[in-house]
């Protein structure tokens, strides 16, 4: 397993030019395709659903993609995702009524699992079901936009959820969500995150192999 994967998010990419931009930043040097996906109900946004997964797929594009669902209910997009091309799929505890058997549906539809957790969401969600979750997703700013700040104290709840995951003794990712740029990477490395989403931080500049080189760098320092 790659120590330390990097995830683009697409919300910050070119949505008229999707396949292109996704295929340009994965020859940039990323590793994940991070793929937001906002219903205007749990989140105040609205996004891209299964059939643009679907496209990347059809486009060419074989990178693993990371489907972060941002909706609610969440039990009758997981078939459709999977369908889709999903490698990875994620989802709030608080937007779905069973959260052990939504968590099973995505492995029985043969995608890795994981819940997210936004800023005040307590990492008690996880006592029950550490043997079902291939990925713990922190979320560093409140969802549904881009471009926001990271919160600092996710520093702390990052600590928290790689000891519980070190306490597993568990091969289970610990992903971070939100204001992840090159000059915060290090620290919340230290803290104990192995897979980084960045959206503005890579789309919103025009060299995306810089940004990502300028990350893998911090990581190995
Ligand atoms: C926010 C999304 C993030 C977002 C991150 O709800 O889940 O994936 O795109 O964007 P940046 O990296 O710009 O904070
Ligand atoms: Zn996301």
């Amino acid at each position: 397993m790659k120590d330390f994967l990097i995830a683009p998010s697409i919300l910050s990419a070119d949505f008229a030019r999707l396949g292109e931009d996704v295929a340009k930043v994965l020859e940039a040097g990323a590793d994940v395709v991070h793929f937001d996906v906002m219903d205007n109900h749990y989140v105040p946004n609205l996004t891209i659903g299964p059939m643009v997964c679907q496209a990347l797929r059809d486009y060419g594009i074989t990178a693993p993609i990371d489907v972060h669902l941002m909706v609610k209910p969440v039990d009758s997009l997981v078939p459709q995702f999977a369908k889709a091309g999903a490698s990875i799929i994620t989802f709030h505890p608080e937007a779905s009524e069973h959260i052990d058997r939504t968590l099973g549906l995505i492995r029985e539809h043969g995608c890795q699992a994981g819940l997210v957790f936004n800023p005040a969401t307590p990492l008690s969600y996880l006592d029950y079901v550490m043997d079902k979750v291939d990925v713990i997703l922190l979320m560093s700013v409140n969802p549904g936009f881009g471009g926001q700040s990271f919160i600092a104290g996710t520093l702390d709840k990052l600590r928290e959820a790689r000891r519980r995951i070190n306490e597993s003794g568990r091969n289970i990712r610990l992903e971070i969500d939100g204001g992840v740029k090159p000059d915060n990477i290090r620290d919340i490395a230290e803290a104990g995150a192995d897979m980084f989403v960045a959206g503005s931080a890579i789309f919103g500049k025009p060299d995306y192999k810089a940004v990502i080189d300028d990350m893998r760098r911090e990581l190995a320092a």
